[in-house]
């Protein structure tokens, strides 16, 4: 099964970055690669999702935001063009970009009902295929020759079952990531078969519920912002939303996940090598300033 989808939400309205985040949608940051570039956060993960293969990509934003992303990736007008592209390099990237924009759709988010939510109303764009979800307000940065997305479509393609990246969390941070426990089914690639998933847990419900085999003490397995999922996704998100079984106000993605997992029992995780940064969380903001652009 080829992913050919890759579905992107960005239509939060990031609280926790008010100010700035009246005026500028987090997932359009800049931030600088190692290449020195200054990009938004939805360049990188749109080119994220190319290195799989990816032949579509859905950003879902608020109706407003359309005109903000398309300014972005839609073609620059022609007096614009011409003062920005006499630079041979930015001439290159603008070339990139219009050939982005091709692929990008716009799925409309009309009111913020949380993550699930916006995962949900991609369902008709998403159809019965299978599909990658990335944070929009995530970066992802390999260890190794691998991008962390074809790591994890590689397990995908191996076990033919819905996936998620993780990454060894200490308890301290699990206050702000879905946390999973599982089986080691490949001890030397990482891999689970996944038999709990939850969000956000208590250090104590954490060591009750949530050990590993083979973790050190007080590190988990926690969500690192990439996901394959069939699209019996959608069915559990239907049977919650349909229920009005919102949690802190919100449609949450991990409860269709634990749902998922319980009912299909074919649910993986893999460690990624590389490193997560969530932008949606000023300190670890800070810290992806400094640290995306340096080699890891
Ligand atoms: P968050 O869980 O960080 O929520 O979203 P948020 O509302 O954006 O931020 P805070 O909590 O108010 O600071 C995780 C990802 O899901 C998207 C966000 O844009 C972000 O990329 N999202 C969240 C939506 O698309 N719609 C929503 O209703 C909520």
């Amino acid at each position: 099964m080829t992913i050919r989808k890759a579905l992107i939400p960005a239509a939060g309205l990031g609280t926790r970055l008010f100010p700035a985040s009246k005026s500028v949608k987090k997932e359009m940051f800049p931030i600088i690669g190692q290449d020195g570039i200054a990009r938004p956060l939805i360049h990188y993960n749109v080119l994220e999702a190319l290195s799989i293969g990816c032949e579509e990509i859905g950003i879902v934003i608020q109706p407003r935001d359309e005109s903000i992303f398309r300014s972005f990736f839609d073609e620059l007008p022609e007096d614009l063009h011409e003062r920005y592209a006499k630079d041979e390099r930015n001439a290159s990237i603008e070339t990139e970009l219009t050939a982005l924009s091709r692929k990008i759709v716009y799925i409309h988010q009309p009111e913020q009902q949380g993550f699930g939510h916006a995962v949900y109303c991609a369902r008709d764009w998403i159809g019965d295929g299978s599909f990658l979800l990335m944070l929009g307000d995530h970066l992802f940065k390999s260890a190794n020759s691998k991008t962390c997305a074809r790591q994890l479509a590689e397990v995908f393609q191996k076990f033919q079952g819905s996936v998620s990246g993780v990454q060894q969390t200490p308890v301290h941070m699990l206050k702000y990531f879905g946390t999973l426990t599982g089986e080691p089914i490949d001890v030397t690639k990482h891999i689970y078969k996944v038999t709990h998933i939850c969000e956000k847990p208590s250090a104590e419900y954490a060591r009750a519920h949530l050990n590993v085999p083979g973790l050190p003490a007080d590190q988990y397995l926690c969500f690192f912002g990439m996901h394959i999922f069939t699209s019996k996704i959608f069915d559990m998100l239907e049977y919650q939303i349909s229920r009005k079984m919102r949690e802190r106000g919100e449609y949450q993605l991990t409860s269709a996940q634990e749902r998922l997992r319980s009912l299909d029992g074919q649910y993986y995780a893999v460690e990624i090598q590389g490193e997560r940064f969530d932008i949606g969380i000023p300190s670890e903001f800070k810290r992806t300033i400094a640290r995306f652009g340096e080699p890891i």
